[in-house]
């Protein structure tokens, strides 16, 4: 049995640490060991109950009001507002969606409005409920254009079911102007959605510091419904999120129940039906423990980091922080010295995770960094680390990419591709093959297989990371 325990330390030896503030993506570290181990004992405790039946686990229920309760009150929700735990920002984002569709079984072709920035969940939504996605181009600070989403809202009222918001937006770490979002949505009686799942524990906590934050919660007139996760700023394990509703009117139609068949009648509020109890008793776990003192003490440390780190960055020649963030995300900017992909790599050999992200809608490639509260002790190291990656970064010099994979990725069409192409594109993009079993051998560096999907067109990217999806997540048999 402990032999057991050991294998699975010795697995997790080659992924990112989810301690110490040196990952900046993916994790969200308080850098507080007790409320960890508080939360990992209470996942345990739960591993094994079951949120399919309210009444057979009250605790469950229980647990879930108070998350709601502290929610709603940190968002200035109305004493109407309601909210469901859900496994994470995905499903809060689907959930949503899926809810404002149904609201209006009349409208044949639904549409939903939405900044660019806007999340991927919401293309995923888009894609199962068969919701057409409207993207509007943001204004110049990253931010939703009004204009622009009243233009595109009043192409098709009618149709349109919900307006979606970001606080703030994961690739930028901007919010977006809320106020008159949902007032553009409010006037014409469309939802509006505010997609707070990366921000919205830490936001409130950067208001009462008195730092600037444009208006997003519930006190904005029109706002509808509210995402926000606990597996982020709630510095929760991972598997819960909240999706909040102004009314139980407005959440009504994400409930779903079925009597159409001769087992129990299934009543869910979530997308899942069984559901392990442990994120919810987890997430319950470290609220009740940190409580609002610990998350404003926590806030004040985070925001601390993240000030140091752009302080920090106007130092460093090379690199740059694309837009002053109004929240814990940071987006970086190489200039055209180096390569912000050869940073990422370059930091990577330095201990740090930093996060590449693709040029899009005329923004060059940009390095995120989501920064926890952890990480507030280590800015001197992680601004050395910096300095020096963009220093190697330049020496190296440009990442040079086949111009004869670029041209054969080009000519194809990502739609009409067989598997057999795949193979080819998958082994000349240096995403797969090479390896003795002729499997994946993903190479340490990554700066080129970057740059080579980052020239690929986004439908391409798409498809060969799917190709790629599909390699990686083969059965391993004894
Ligand atoms: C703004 C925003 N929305 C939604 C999500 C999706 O959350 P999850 O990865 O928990 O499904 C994220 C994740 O980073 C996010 O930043």
């Amino acid at each position: 049995m402990t032999d057991v325990l050991a294998r699975l330390r010795a697995l997790q030896a080659d992924d990112l640490p989810v301690h110490g503030g040196r990952t900046l993506a993916y994790v969200y570290d308080s850098g507080l060991p007790d409320v960890d181990r508080i939360g990992r004992e209470a996942v345990a405790a739960y591993a094994g109950s079951n949120g399919l039946d309210p009444t057979a686990f009250p605790s469950l229920l229980r647990m879930e009001n108070e998350l709601v309760g502290f929610a709603l009150g940190l968002l200035d929700g109305p004493d109407t507002a309601v909210g469901t735990v859900t496994s994470g920002g995905t499903e809060s984002v689907l959930l949503a969606v899926q809810a404002a569709r149904d609201a209006h079984p009349d409208v044949e072709k639904p549409r939903m409005v939405l900044p660019s920035t806007a999340h991927a969940a919401f293309h995923k939504a888009a894609h199962y409920f068969g919701v057409e996605p409207v993207l509007v181009p943001v204004g110049p600070g990253f931010t939703a254009d009004v204009a622009a989403t009243e233009a595109a809202i009043d192409k098709a009222p009618d149709r349109t079911v919900l307006v979606v918001a970001s606080a703030p937006s994961y690739a930028h770490g901007v919010v977006d102007p809320v106020t008159e979002l949902a007032g553009l949505a409010a006037a014409r009686g469309i939802r509006c959605h505010v997609d707070a799942c990366i921000g919205g524990w830490v936001l409130p906590y950067a208001a009462r510091l008195g730092r600037p934050v444009t208006p997003w919660t519930f006190a904005v007139p029109g706002v509808t419904s509210i995402s926000v996760d606990l597996h982020k700023y709630g510095y929760a394990p991972k598997g819960t999120s909240l999706l909040l509703h102004r009314d139980s009117e407005v959440r009504r139609p994400q409930f779903f129940a079925s009597a159409a068949w001769p087992g129990y009648t299934m009543l869910n509020s979530t997308m899942q039906s069984t559901k392990s109890g442990g994120p919810l008793a987890g997430a319950w776990a470290v609220v009740e423990s940190l409580g609002d003192t610990g998350y404003e003490l926590l806030s004040r440390e985070v925001f601390e980091a993240v000030d140091a780190i752009v302080a920090g960055t106007t130092d460093i020649q090379g690199v740059e922080v694309l837009v002053p963030p109004q929240s814990t995300l940071v987006a970086l900017v190489t200039d055209g010295s180096c390569d912000a992909f050869t940073v990422c790599d370059e930091m990577a050999a330095r201990g740090w995770y930093v996060q590449p992200q693709m040029s899009y809608a005329g923004t060059p490639p940009t390095i995120h960094l989501s920064v926890s509260a952890a990480t507030g002790a280590h800015v001197p190291e992680f601004l050395q680390a910096l300095t020096a990656s963009v220093a190697a970064a330049q020496e190296a010099g440009p990442v040079s990419v086949d111009p004869g994979v670029v041209a054969f990725i080009e000519a194809l069409d990502p739609a009409a591709l067989t598997d057999a192409d795949f193979d080819g594109l998958l082994a000349a993009s240096g995403l797969v093959g090479g390896s003795d079993d002729g499997g994946l051998a993903l190479p340490d560096r990554l700066a080129e297989v970057n740059a080579l999907l980052d020239l690929a067109a986004p439908e391409m990217r798409e498809a060969l990371l799917v190709a790629f999806l599909d390699r990686l997540s083969r059965p391993t048999r004894g």
